[in-house]
């Protein structure tokens, strides 16, 4: 899969980067106004019994900020978070190292919770219900079981794919959040604030065209920005105006959609070849190139969102949006 500029997964350091733009209280948070506010009422509730909050799970598409979120809970709850990844725990003596190492009240995060190998999850459920552990020690006839007691804390899961978690594992979670695509006024906020922490001077406007490009999702936006700061410190005279984010980004060759050269070789694909569709998963997959899994979980959920590729029972088909874009001509049926 090639790295493109419009992704929502996170790059190499980005991680790392994204920490020091991190909001730390729900009321620095922009965005996800439902989910907030639900979770404000969560978390007021659990402080005020002095309890744990009930476990989460976060879900959307990537880039949207549900581990920032999850800190931001953490935050609000006055309790510390441990950050590990559903790949990144491979045998039940992992996981139990994790849980008995928490204290009182702490919020585990497991980001791709959906990627937990299945013999984990029936360790996790008992963890998650009781705060015990099951583990068995030694093997053969003398093999026995010992429940550990384990420090109350909450689980804050985070997943792309909320179907493909096991029912069990999903029912387990009190608080079930999605988040959503941000629209272009929050976005712009998130622009202007990153841009004030970076100390880049940026016209309303020009916060306005990063935003407009971005895709939904703050990630982008934020990566967009560095590299329109760029531009504006080497081109212009450092201010982000309008015309230099439109000069920047075109340079970049993201469109006024967001849409990258992969965009475009896609939609592109279905209306030259499949006369704008409807055409099979699998049948565009092979005629560019892709896996059909790519294009479901990367390359379409944005296309689906704006409305220019439609999911029907006959396969994908480009809307009438996508030839105005191109600016061609709608076939005639
Ligand atoms: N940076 C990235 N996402 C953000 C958000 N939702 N609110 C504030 N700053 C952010």
């Amino acid at each position: 899969m090639e790295e493109r500029i419009v992704s929502g997964a996170a790059e190499v350091n980005e991680l790392h980067e994204e920490q020091s733009l991190r909001p730390q209280t729900l009321a620095q948070y922009i965005g996800q106004e439902q989910v907030k506010n639900n979770l404000a009422i969560f978390i007021e509730a659990a402080r005020q019994r002095q309890e744990t909050l009930d476990h989460v799970l976060l879900y959307g598409p990537p880039g949207l900020g549900k581990t920032t979120l999850a800190a931001v809970i953490a935050n609000e709850m006055g309790v510390q978070m441990r950050t590990t990844s559903g790949p990144a725990i491979e045998r039940p003596g992992d996981l139990a190292a994790i849980l008995t190492a928490l204290e009182p009240g702490d919020v585990l995060f497991i980001d791709e919770i959906h990627r937990l190998p299945r013999a984990i999850e029936e360790i996790l459920y008992p963890a998650m219900e009781d705060f015990c552990l099951d583990i068995v020690i030694g093997k053969g006839p003398s093999a026995r079981s010992v429940r550990l007691d384990l420090p109350p804390f909450t689980l804050i899961g985070a997943t792309t794919r909320a179907g493909s978690l096991s029912a069990p594992l999903r029912d387990r979670f009190g608080v079930l959040s999605r988040l959503e695509y941000y629209n272009k006024d929050q976005l712009k906020d998130v622009v202007m604030r990153t841009a004030d922490i970076f100390g880049t001077e940026i016209d309303p406007s020009g916060a306005e065209e990063v935003a407009r490009r971005s895709r939904g999702t703050p990630r982008i936006a934020n990566r967009l920005l560095k590299r329109v700061r760029d531009y504006a410190q080497v081109r212009g005279n450092g201010t982000v105006t309008f015309e230099v984010a439109e000069e920047a980004l075109e340079l970049l060759q993201v469109d006024r959609m967001g849409l990258d050269h992969i965009d475009h070789k896609l939609l592109k694909a279905i209306i030259e070849r499949f006369r704008g569709g409807p055409v099979g998963i699998d049948t565009i997959a092979a005629s560019i190139g892709e896996e059909a899994e790519t294009i479901e979980d990367v390359y379409e959920p944005y296309l689906l969102q704006i409305g220019f590729l439609q999911r029907t029972p006959r396969g994908r088909v480009v809307s009438e949006l996508v030839y105005s874009h191109f600016h061609m001509e709608v076939p005639a049926e």
